[in-house]
């Protein structure tokens, strides 16, 4: 079974004392590329950093909207810059998130076009961030269609999914397809195409059952990989097949690995 990690924080402090372990028991389990995605711009050349030291990884820069405060004009052109590392294979995460509000909303509306600006410029796929912020997503989205790129952790509806899609984006499922109470979410992964889906753990963060509560890692592809197979009714090895080939395509991953 070949998977492709496609959404990992690998350049978080939780794995500063045992990262070659947990590299290790994902490509057990046949992990064959990790992506590994900074947040601002330490976090970015973290990530670029560390894929320089491992064949089997990439790094996806950017800055969160958690942080779009950070995103100055300096802070971008040197991450432009960063961006000519062959290590660097997409942009993000960017997006939205009027959940937690972290920056004050025009900030990180502007932080985003930007962005998106940015990496339309570079040619480079995006990894889109969007939480409680559907509407104001789609609306930035929709002046940069078509796209090439992956809803990160998608936690939305069939109807946005499928907006998503038709602009030209993959849907990357996380740990919350596994949670007991995702019954809604778990009727938007039987609706969308198993052609348009990629898996990624987005570890340290959201474990998914049965170790959900632990720090997460790219091993726990697993269990989301026997969630999807479960829910689309299809052999679990057909499900990573399919995904990694869609992971593949959106990150120009063909003939590089
Ligand atoms: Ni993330």
């Amino acid at each position: 079974m070949e998977i492709v990690e496609t959404h990992c924080h690998l350049n978080n402090e939780q794995y500063i004392s045992d990262l070659p372990a947990v590299l290790e028991r994902a490509r057990t389990i046949g992990v064959i590329q990790f992506m590994n995605v900074g947040w601002d711009l330490p976090s970015s050349e973290k990530a670029v950093q560390q894929a320089e030291l491992f064949p089997d990884m990439k790094a996806v820069i950017g800055i969160h909207p958690h942080d779009a405060s950070t995103a100055s004009d300096e802070a971008l052109t040197q991450l432009e810059a960063l961006a000519a590392n062959d290590k660097v294979a997409a942009w993000g995460e960017i997006g939205l998130d009027y959940y937690y509000d972290n920056s004050p909303r025009d900030i990180q509306r502007q932080a985003f076009r930007r962005q998106m600006a940015i990496a339309q410029q570079l040619d480079l796929p995006i990894v889109i961030h969007s939480r409680e912020a559907t509407q104001d997503t789609l609306a930035v989205l929709k002046e940069f269609a078509p796209l090439h790129g992956v809803m990160h952790c998608f936690s939305g509806s069939w109807e946005t999914a499928e907006i998503c899609i038709d602009m030209g984006l993959y849907i990357g499922f996380a740990g919350p397809i596994t949670f007991k109470n995702a019954r809604r979410l778990r009727e938007v992964v039987t609706n969308v195409p198993l052609e348009r889906i990629v898996v990624e753990t987005d570890c340290p963060y959201l474990s998914p059952e049965p170790v959900r509560g632990r720090r997460n890692e790219p091993a726990n592809l697993s269990h989301i990989l026997a969630k999807l197979a479960n829910l689309k009714q299809r052999e679990m090895e057909e499900v990573a097949q399919i995904t990694t080939v869609n992971a593949k395509n959106v990150f120009r991953l063909l003939n590089r690995l």
